[in-house]
């Protein structure tokens, strides 16, 4: 492997039609995200992966890595772009970490905590998107989904069934169920499925393993994202 950036001014190396994130990632270095998971295609929606690409910013998860480029990303600026970002997730749904049961192993808490984020600071919306409890197993807590598609690119491309899809504009944007009535009960979801546990947020829950780990035994307890690899990510290549 000859080609290499520079990244923060570190070099790092990277394979042909990799993009920033993922040869970042594979040098062990954290660029933050919410919607970029290794295993499924790039989205580009939550913009939190933003980095200055030669002076021009773009999303680090879909922008190709080129051999020479120098990209920078723990600036003070997009870490406040990133905090911002962040804050208005927070601000659009009902992220009431306290009585959350994803609190301590939710990414988006886990990010927010990152970037320092200490208030929401933007008024927040209060939301009242239906809440889908008819499924045994698995509930759908709309006013925790900050639209990632993780779930409906898991669904449609490893489990194979296309239950979840994004329907609506704007701000009414929702996460749907694709089914005849609209409810997860009329899908042939599975709790084991993938997209059931990729969801970073609290917003698709299995059902009955609430609160199940004791507080400081939580994913991000004692760790900064930064520091736990999201599962599925490839080791660290030597460079
Ligand atoms: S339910 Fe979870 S995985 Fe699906 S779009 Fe919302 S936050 Fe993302
Ligand atoms: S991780 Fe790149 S836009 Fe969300």
């Amino acid at each position: 492997m000859d080609k290499t950036f520079i990244l923060d001014g570190k070099t790092i190396p990277f394979e042909e039609g990799e993009t920033i994130m993922e040869a970042a990632s594979a040098a062990g270095v954290y660029i933050p995200h919410l919607c970029h998971h290794p295993e499924f295609k790039p989205h580009g929606s939550c913009k939190l992966c933003t980095v200055s690409i030669g002076g021009r910013l773009g999303a680090s998860c879909t922008n190709k890595a080129a051999a020479g480029m120098v990209v920078e990303s723990e600036t003070e600026a997009l870490n406040a772009d990133r905090r911002a970002l962040t804050q208005m997730l927070f601000v659009e749904g009902n992220h009431i970490c306290p009585s959350c049961e994803k609190s301590g192993n939710c990414q988006l808490q886990a990010v927010a905590y990152h970037l320092d984020m200490l208030t929401p600071h933007f008024t927040h919306f209060y939301p009242a998107r239906d809440i889908d409890a008819s499924h045994p197993d698995v509930l759908l807590e709309r006013n925790r989904c900050i639209l990632c598609e993780l779930c409906v690119r898991a669904s449609r491309d490893v489990d194979g069934k296309n239950v979840f899809g994004i329907g609506g504009r704007g701000i009414k944007s929702r996460l749907i169920v694709n089914s005849a009535s609209g409810r997860l009960a009329d899908t042939n979801l599975s709790v084991t499925d993938r997209a059931v546990e990729v969801c970073p947020t609290g917003a698709i829950l299995r059902k009955r393993h609430g609160f199940t780990v004791p507080i400081g035994r939580r994913l991000y307890d004692h760790h900064d994202i930064a520091e736990v690899p999201v599962a599925g990510m490839k080791e660290p290549r030597s460079s």
